[in-house]
């Protein structure tokens, strides 16, 4: 990997730790505004303190985001469905050079595996990471899981390791039993989505038992901004990923947070 890239990526999965806390909030390029990401600006912003980069779209980044803050930026680059038609057919919405103009720190897509447009998300990948190589941009793959796909090793394996034969420089998975052997069989750094929103407690013990078999770390988003403490959430994801710490010291960290800012508003 070149020198630009894996500085870029080095500002995402901080070389002190291996890991890293993605906040993911690019959930309106295909839900609109979905809970929790009514306004991004403001759910955001209390957020950035404690997350190693930011996941959106150039949409929110440029008209809700201040250009002043430190974070570094994954930008959604594919897009071209909504959730009125069929997911997988995705393509790549924004270019290369607008990444470079955005300052990013690198660029995502969604693939597809198993999904009814599999290829054209794959040979976008392809696409992806040779623009991505050529301006020393790592490139972030989203294994999406079709409806009908299972979540499981198999399935997530395979996923994962298309992603990175064809160019992805990380993945983005989902934990699942035997995830050891999703990270086995992947040769790039691997953070997990946190998926559908979850008791808090069962979010933290994902993301432990997912660092804890092999992953870099997580890039979630609902279990954070719909928590009823995104701040304490993203605090206790953050001190499981870059402090491992255990699942129930996290949880004391998110209830502490909770109840402060029950009492502050009491
Ligand atoms: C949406 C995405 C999200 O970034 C990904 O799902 C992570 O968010 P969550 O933790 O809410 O699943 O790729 O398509």
């Amino acid at each position: 990997m070149d020198w630009g890239l894996q500085n870029r990526l080095s500002r995402i999965i901080k070389p002190k730790t291996g890991r890293t806390v993605m906040l993911a909030v690019d959930h309106g390029y295909f839900q609109g505004p979905t809970t929790g990401l009514q306004q991004p600006g403001k759910t955001i912003k209390p957020l950035i303190p404690y997350a190693d980069s930011l996941m959106l779209t150039r949409g929110v980044l440029r008209n809700c985001i201040d250009p002043g803050i430190d974070t570094p930026i994954v930008l959604r680059v594919s897009g071209g469905t909504s959730v009125l038609k069929e997911l997988s057919n995705e393509g790549l919405m924004t270019c290369v050079e607008e990444a470079i103009r955005l300052n990013v720190a690198a660029i995502t897509l969604s693939i597809f595996v198993g999904g009814e447009y599999e290829r054209q998300t794959l040979l976008a990948l392809g696409q992806l990471a040779d623009e991505g190589n050529k301006y020393g941009i790592p490139v972030l793959a989203v294994t999406a899981v079709g409806r009908e796909m299972a979540r499981d090793a198999r399935y997530l394996g395979l996923a994962c390791r298309i992603a990175a034969e064809l160019g992805a420089h990380f993945v983005k998975t989902y934990y699942c039993d035997d995830f050891e052997k999703v990270v086995e069989g992947c040769p790039v750094p691997l953070v997990i989505a946190g998926g559908k929103k979850l008791a808090e407690r069962e979010a933290l013990q994902m993301a432990y038992n997912a660092v804890s078999r092999g992953a870099s770390g997580v890039d979630m988003g609902r279990n954070i901004f719909q928590s009823d403490s995104p701040v304490g959430m993203i605090k206790a994801v953050r001190a499981i990923v870059q402090r491992n710490m255990s699942v129930d010291e996290a949880y004391k960290i998110y209830e502490d947070t909770k109840t402060k800012k029950a009492t502050a508003l009491a």
